[in-house]
């Protein structure tokens, strides 16, 4: 297949298109990525130079740039993964969130209809279904997200349904839950806590660290990502988990131990987020297994390759940290202290 895979330029898009050339000799892959502040070309320099893998700068919502690569690359089906991600971003601005997890999905689904492609792929999270007590959530489960940005992803997916019960369009809907690794910008707790720490910066835990994400290691959502696309049906949703609940300060003291850093190095904020903090996220995930995924490592396993990842690939996070970009909104969304005084 020739696969059209936006946002590939960033952290999930990315480790998925190394997934594909590594397991479908067959494939191609056109990246359409807009390189917005959280995708690089750094992020995908080793597979530049692959024959199979080409790169266009544009945004998904940019109808004449879809349309063009579609059939100047011969495109069979689109993995979209462009998309706004980040929960605290979210509540300084969605404006950007509106126009690239609604607008753009809106304009993939037109797209995949017109040039009557075999598929589309939309990658969500779990968030859209909002936070969860006790049991855990399924494809059924109703959407009830609690940011603006994880409203934004429910609003894309809708749209997907909407296309598919209206004209048809073939597309399939991934819900991810929280995803570490390589290639993470570092906003995320597990990819800004390491590079914080590394520095023997403080980490700013939010509340008392309560939280329960359920995590999966980046390679694990890729390889669920393309058994939906290669194995699922149209029209409908898998959620891809591993069942790796996790409190938020379990979490941190892994970092702290993997890199020898000492507790001192935590400190507890009042919780920016509010009323907007999920307190707990879990999903399960038959459904995808029973197209025969499942996740390959432990998460404590995956979780110190992670750590290792980041200690041998400064080379690629240093930069970003050092931009005025990101210096801008750490300062802004955590005060000016953080770093100094935390
Ligand atoms: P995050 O990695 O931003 O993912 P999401 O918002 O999609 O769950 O946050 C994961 C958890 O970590 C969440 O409960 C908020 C918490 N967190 C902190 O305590 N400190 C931080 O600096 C960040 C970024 C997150």
């Amino acid at each position: 297949m020739n696969l059209l895979v936006t946002g590939g330029a960033g952290f999930i898009g990315s480790n998925y298109c190394r997934h594909v050339l590594q397991h479908h000799p067959e494939d191609s892959i056109s990246v359409l990525d807009a390189l917005t502040y959280a995708g690089s070309l750094s992020t995908i320099r080793d597979m530049e130079t692959d024959p199979r893998f080409r790169f266009h700068q544009g945004r998904i919502e940019d109808p004449k740039i879809v349309d063009r690569i579609i059939q100047e690359d011969k495109i069979d089906a689109i993995v979209n993964f462009a998309a706004e991600t980040h929960n605290d971003r979210s509540l300084i601005d969605a404006g950007d969130f509106l126009t690239s997890n609604v607008i753009g999905v809106h304009v993939l689904l037109v797209a995949t209809r017109r040039h009557k492609l075999q598929r589309m792929l939309h990658v969500s999270t779990d968030e859209v279904y909002g936070s969860i007590s006790s049991g855990e959530f399924t494809e059924e489960s109703p959407l009830m997200p609690n940011t603006p940005y994880s409203a934004s992803k429910a609003a894309g997916d809708l749209q997907c349904r909407a296309h598919f019960v209206s004209f048809g369009t073939p597309v399939i809907v991934t819900r991810g839950g929280n995803t570490y690794g390589p290639y993470q910008y570092p906003e995320k707790l597990i990819s800004f806590f390491c590079a914080r720490l590394m520095d023997n910066k403080k980490v700013p835990v939010y509340g008392e660290g309560s939280q329960v994400r359920e995590w999966i290691h980046v390679m694990d959502h890729a390889s669920g990502i393309d058994t939906a696309l290669r194995m699922g049906s149209p029209g409908q949703v898998y959620n891809v988990g591993d069942s790796n609940e996790r409190r938020n300060m379990e979490v941190v003291e892994i970092l702290l131990d993997e890199l020898g850093k000492s507790r001192e190095l935590i400190k507890h904020i009042p919780d920016p987020r509010e009323g907007a903090h999920d307190t707990r996220y879990s999903m399960s995930a038959d459904k995808l297994q029973g197209l025969g995924w499942k996740p390959s490592k432990t998460f404590e396993e995956s979780l110190r390759d992670t750590v290792r990842w980041y200690v041998d690939n400064e080379r690629w996070w240093r930069p970003i940290t050092q931009r005025l970009e990101y210096q801008t909104f750490v300062k802004s969304f955590y005060g000016p202290g953080l770093g100094e005084d935390l």
